[in-house]
C-alpha cells in the first residue's frame, strides 16, 4: 500500500553530525551527493510514495533529541541517520525508545565493514529496523518501509 489518493502522511528525515558535509565529506565513505541533494532525493522519493517528507539536520544532540520528541508526541514516522551519535548517545537511544510510530536507523555506508567503533550502534535496538550501506538508497529503502508498514 502506498497511500494513494489520500491526504499525506508526514515522515520526519532526521540526519545527526556531520551530514551537513556530505559532498565533500569523506566522498570516498560517503559519495558525492551533498546535503542539499539527499534532502532533494528524500523529498522525491517521499512524493513518489504520497509522503510529506521533513528533512532536518543538526549538529547538536540536544536539537536531534527534541525533534525525536516531537515526532513521538505527532506520531510521526522518523528516519534517523544519527551519525556518529549511533555509537555512544543513550540520550538519543531514550529519546527513540519513546516512538510512538515506525522509526528505522539508516546509515549511508555500512558501519559493519568499517572501524571497530562503528560496530556498535546503541539505537538498533530501539528502532524498528535498520538499513544500512546503500549510500542515498538507504533512505528511498527506509521511506518504503514506512509506506509498506501494516
Ligand atoms: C553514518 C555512519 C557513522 O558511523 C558516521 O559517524 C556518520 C555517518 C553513515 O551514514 O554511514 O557520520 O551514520
Amino acid at each position: 500500500m502506498t497511500n494513494s489518493g489520500t491526504k499525506p502522511t508526514r515522515v520526519m528525515v532526521i540526519n545527526g553530525p556531520n551530514l551537513s558535509r556530505l559532498g565533500t565529506r569523506e566522498p570516498d565513505v560517503y559519495g558525492t551527493l551533498d546535503y542539499a541533494g539527499l534532502a532533494d532525493f528524500c523529498l522525491k522519493v517521499g512524493e513518489r510514495l504520497n509522503f510529506e517528507v521533513d528533512v532536518r539536520q543538526s549538529d547538536s544532540e540536544a536539537e536531534l533529541i527534541g525533534w525525536i520528541h516531537e515526532a513521538v508526541d505527532g506520531s510521526i514516522p522518523v528516519v534517523l541517520n544519527p551519525a556518529a551519535f549511533t555509537h555512544y548517545s543513550y540520550a538519543l537511544r531514550d529519546a527513540c525508545a519513546q516512538r510512538t510510530a515506525t522509526l528505522i536507523e539508516v546509515h549511508l555506508s555500512n558501519p559493519a565493514a568499517r572501524e571497530e567503533f562503528r560496530h556498535t550502534s546503541v539505537i538498533s535496538a530501539v528502532a524498528d529496523g535498520t538499513i544500512a550501506g546503500f549510500g542515498e538508497r538507504s533512505y528511498a529503502l527506509a521511506l518504503t518501509a514506512i509506506a509498506t508498514a501494516s
